[in-house]
């Protein structure tokens, strides 16, 4: 049946004190607008409408890439004030489900538990029970068990209070309903507000039968409202992908210290991934990857059977089965690095294509550079790729052997199975299969004396 969502977006967030408005801020990668969002998408509605009040522009920038219709709310007059403004444009015979901007971890098979109600002409009304209700819409129920209205905490009596039933503001009901509730809400209540509650007690007078429905996890019912809320969301949304990762086979020393900000392509079996670790944009993980404490891996595909060991940051990077990166090992944008690679410690490499077996171990910084296989570069090795004003390219051929403290000043070749003696400043090209020393001779002066300190 057709089915079109409306999204309530339009609330300050004042508690968040941020410049930022509230569906703004983000779980994981993305706003809590676009969980939302990404919920309704997956219902396939023929239409999502939202609702946006304040900082409007900037949302619209922000989030011109959602496939949705944005409708203002110049003034915040409420829950039903905000659903009055698309009134006129809600189709009759399609069912009506209406979403929070900031309610961003709602479940699917939540939703559509509600969507039936509706198709069945009833109301469907997603509520839950809370231990602390205060601030929330309760749920009253006549002796019969029967939904009968809902009454807003400013409005409800002390015994209303008591109910531990809340309202979380999702529902389900045919456009048709809708839109004749619409039309007869009125703000006469505690806060001057339009609430969209009310439409509950209009369907119970036109005997249309209101169904509730409890969420699996209550956690998929809370709001944003402040930053602490947000943190418990962030983990709750960060556990849910941890526990989907370790139902596929990866071992996760401490799911609580672990978080994706992205999406993870593919990851293979028996990864195993120490603490502390973030993964960021689109993830690949080959089988048997370790991963050590405190990595930042980003936008990267990382084959089988590599070792990535603590304290390494890795973005934009491709690294081949077996490699062996870090500790402290930092792989930056564009570098593509072939099967059994040794990265040490202290090593930056940038934009750089290195092949099979090579070795760069130690304290080394290689920008711009191709390495063929078979290359050992010493510890200290420094590629001079910029001149003050461009960037310049080293080439290194397979088999050459690069001494410790060596400078390449690019754009330089080093020839197949050359050798570069121990602090060179290589400024020429190294031909294959010989050594080449740039070294003053070492002299040693006999019978020198140290200078001693004056006597004053
Ligand atoms: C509302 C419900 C309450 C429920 C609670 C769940 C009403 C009258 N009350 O409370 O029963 O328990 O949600 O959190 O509906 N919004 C607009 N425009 C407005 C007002 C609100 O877009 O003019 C949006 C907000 O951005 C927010 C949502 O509606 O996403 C709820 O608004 P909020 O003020 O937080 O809810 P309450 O009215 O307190
Ligand atoms: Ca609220």
């Amino acid at each position: 049946m057709p089915l079109e969502i409306v999204i309530l977006a339009a609330g300050q967030g004042t508690r968040m004190r941020s410049s930022l408005p509230k569906i703004l801020h983000k779980i994981g990668d993305r706003t809590l607008l676009e969980h939302v969002y990404a919920l309704a998408t997956r219902l396939c509605p023929d239409k999502i409408t939202v609702i946006y009040g304040h900082g409007g522009e900037t949302v619209l920038k922000s989030l011109e890439h959602l496939k949705v219709i944005w409708v203002e709310q110049k003034e915040q007059l409420g829950t039903g004030h905000a659903v009055m403004q698309v009134a006129d444009d809600i189709d009759e015979a399609r069912t009506v489900l209406i979403l929070y901007g900031d309610v961003p971890l709602l479940g699917d098979e939540t939703v559509e538990k509600l969507i039936p109600l509706a198709e069945a002409d009833q109301m469907g009304l997603l509520t839950v029970d809370l231990a602390d209700p205060y601030g929330y819409g309760r749920i009253v129920r006549d002796s019969s068990g029967r939904v009968v209205r809902i009454v807003e905490e400013k409005d409800a009596t002390p015994e209303e209070r008591k109910i531990s039933e809340v309202n979380t503001g999702i529902l389900a009901i045919k456009g048709r309903h809708l839109k004749t509730w619409l039309s007869r809400l009125e703000n006469n209540n505690a806060q001057r507000e339009y609430y969209l509650t009310d439409v509950i007690a209009m369907a119970v007078a036109d005997d249309v039968r209101v169904e509730t429905v409890q969420p699996h996890d209550p956690d998929e019912v809370l709001g944003v409202n402040n930053r602490e809320q947000l943190a418990h969301l962030e983990r709750v949304f960060q556990r849910r992908v941890a526990e989907d990762l370790m139902r596929n086979g990866v071992t996760l020393r401490d799911p609580s210290r672990f978080d994706v900000r992205g999406e993870i392509e593919s990851i293979g079996r028996d990864v195993e991934i120490d603490i502390n670790v973030i993964l960021e944009g689109r993830i690949k993980l080959g089988d048997n990857v370790r991963i050590g404490a405190n990595c930042v891996i980003k936008d990267s595909q990382i084959a089988n059977d590599v070792e990535i060991l603590p304290n390494c940051v890795i973005e934009d990077a491709a690294i081949g089965q077996g490699c062996r990166i870090g500790p402290f090992a930092r792989i930056r944008p564009e570098t593509r690095i072939e099967d059994h690679v040794h990265i040490g410690n202290f090593v930056e490499v940038k934009k750089s294509a290195i092949a099979s077996r090579s070795k760069v171990n130690h304290l080394s910084y290689i920008g711009d550079t191709i390495i063929g296989r078979d290359v050992n570069v010493g510890a200290g090795t420094i590629t001079c790729n910029y001149d003050g004003a461009n960037k310049h390219q080293t080439v290194i051929e397979d088999g050459a052997f690069i001494g410790s403290d060596t400078q390449l000043v690019a754009p330089v070749r080093v020839g197949k199975n050359a050798t570069i003696g121990a602090g060179a400043t290589v400024t020429k090209d190294a031909p294959e299969n010989a050594l080449t020393l740039s070294r003053a001779n070492q002299v040693t002066i006999e019978g020198w004396q140290r200078p001693t300190k004056k006597r004053s």
